[in-house]
């Protein structure tokens, strides 16, 4: 199967039915996004397909052929950069193992739309299970990266 990986070609030989997740971190070796439930209730393994977010252990490999994933090791653009900043600003991780999948949900709401408020906020990160209960660092940091992302 082909398909493209933070900007390179990948080629693997493996299961069609296999998670991308598993593809990403272990035939890859990026392992910054997390495996957190595999039934697509956690948001940990959130990767872009095409742009879009996408929870990768609920997507066959197979799903993604010809397409353009990114994940967080290179997630880029002026979204990604405002998210960083106020992630970092704003102290948001605790102990971190949810903090990939945050940061790649809200740089696509972020792109989707580019002032949320609260509630849109909410909708838009409701899948994402923080269990060190960061959302208020959450929500502020997105708030800030929408204000930098205005001006
Ligand atoms: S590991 Fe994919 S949503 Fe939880
Ligand atoms: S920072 Fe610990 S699970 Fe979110």
């Amino acid at each position: 199967m082909r398909f493209s990986v933070n900007g390179e070609p990948v080629d693997v030989s493996v299961d069609p039915d296999t998670p991308l997740l598993w593809v990403i971190r272990d035939e890859l070796k990026l392992t910054g996004t997390k495996f957190g439930c595999g039934i697509a209730q956690c948001g940990a393994c959130t990767v872009h397909v095409d742009g879009m977010a996408q929870r990768s252990c609920v997507t066959p490999v197979s799903a993604v052929e010809g397409r353009a994933i990114v994940t967080i090791e290179a997630v880029s653009g002026k979204e990604a950069d405002a998210v960083r900043a106020a992630w970092i600003a704003h102290d948001t991780p605790q102990c971190g193992y949810c903090q990939s999948g945050q940061i790649m949900s809200a740089v696509a709401l972020l792109r989707e739309n580019p002032s949320p408020d609260d509630k849109a906020i909410d909708e838009g990160m409701a899948g994402n299970i923080c269990r060190c209960a960061t959302y208020p660092r959450i929500r502020a940091a997105i708030h800030e990266a929408a204000k930098k992302l205005e001006g």
